[in-house]
């Protein structure tokens, strides 16, 4: 077993979401992050804070989606003796170093940010908060304090690992070598899931409940969603994305859990229809989402169990991050608090 100081440093954060993980979180970056449990000292945080940056919830719903979210990432296989998962709420380090980053940061290199634009435009002026802003140098910090090495993130998140990389940099350049310069590892291998009622977009909540498979809904609404997902008017089972978006979804998401490349798999089904291929894929989520959903249920069902988890990875998270400020506070020449 290498020590984790020879292993490759991964960190990753994920906002905590309301109710259920849907099919395209779980297979676009969660089980990626199981897997990089394996070889890689680990850290993943469900990102507590960034919640409040857009439509805060209620106080009590935002600690009912964080430890639904925290449990949920335990049941797909987060492994606390593995991995470091910790609320980022827990580390006082990340807004720290936050502070210091917003200091390099250039407002309009912050404001350029595509995402705080889209999400901005959206929302309208009167509502976007100076949060949103700095929303991206909150998430420098994150992956800055653990020195990460890599960043497991979707495509969507480039820029901000673009940002992060050119902050540490800068850092480095001013005050001297300090932060490890991370590469984004960008989840693009990996399956998207589409709607099952649009599947010419990404799975998403905002798209409505009946295009998207919430892994703890009952099988038996998943398996009616699965049944009436949109396919074409043709009867052949093809992989085939462009011309026929809807079925390859589907055999995409029977692959993806088949642990089978995608092009492979409507072998299975030469000769038969789509009721085939929406009962295999059926068939495959249930059984992944049912012990899923038990074991998510029954770590809920045991609070202070989790919050045990939770501060385990919160004291590591501690150290290492702790660690980083300490040094980074020093080189910009604050003086070293009173121990
Ligand atoms: N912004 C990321 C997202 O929306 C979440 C996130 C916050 C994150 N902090 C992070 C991802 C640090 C990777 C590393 O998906």
């Amino acid at each position: 077993m290498p020590t984790s100081a020879q292993r490759p440093r991964v960190l990753s954060g994920i906002q905590p979401t309301a109710g259920s993980f849907h099919l395209g979180n779980f297979l676009g970056a969660v089980r990626q992050w199981v897997t990089l449990q394996e070889g890689n000292d680990a850290f993943y945080c469900v990102v507590d804070l960034h919640a409040l940056t857009l439509n805060p919830p209620t106080p009590a719903e935002l600690r009912e989606r964080t430890r639904v979210s925290a449990a949920q990432l335990l049941a797909a296989g987060l492994d606390p003796e593995r991995c470091t998962l910790f609320l980022q709420s827990h580390v006082p380090a990340h807004t720290r170093l936050s502070w210091v980053m917003e200091c390099l940061t250039g407002f309009g290199e912050a404001s350029r940010m595509t995402q705080f634009k889209d999400k901005s435009a959206r929302s309208g002026a009167d509502r976007v908060t100076v949060g949103l802003l700095t929303y991206p140098i909150l998430q420098v910090a994150d992956i800055l304090v653990y020195q990460a090495n890599y960043v497991p993130v979707g495509e969507d998140q480039r820029q901000h690992l673009e940002l992060t990389r050119n902050l540490a940099q800068r850092f480095n350049t001013t005050y001297g070598d300090t932060f490890v310069v991370p590469e984004p590892y960008i989840l693009s291998g990996t399956a998207k899931i589409l709607d099952l009622q649009d599947p010419t977009a990404k799975m998403s909540k905002s798209l409505g409940d009946a295009g998207t498979i919430n892994l703890l809904d009952d099988p038996a609404v998943t398996v009616k969603k699965i049944r009436r997902a949109v396919t074409d008017t043709e009867t052949e089972v093809r992989y085939d994305p462009k011309a026929k978006p809807g079925v390859s979804n589907l055999l995409t998401i029977y692959a993806a859990f088949a642990g089978r490349p995608v092009a492979e798999v409507d072998q299975d089904f030469a000769g038969q229809g789509y009721g085939a291929l929406k009962a295999a894929v059926a068939d495959a989520v249930v059984a992944f989402a049912e012990p899923y959903a038990k074991r998510t249920k029954d770590l809920l069902d045991d609070p202070a169990e989790l919050d045990r988890l939770l501060a385990r990875g919160a004291r590591r998270a501690n150290e290492v991050a702790d660690e980083s400020v300490r040094v980074a506070y020093d080189r910009v020449g604050l003086v070293p608090p009173p121990t």
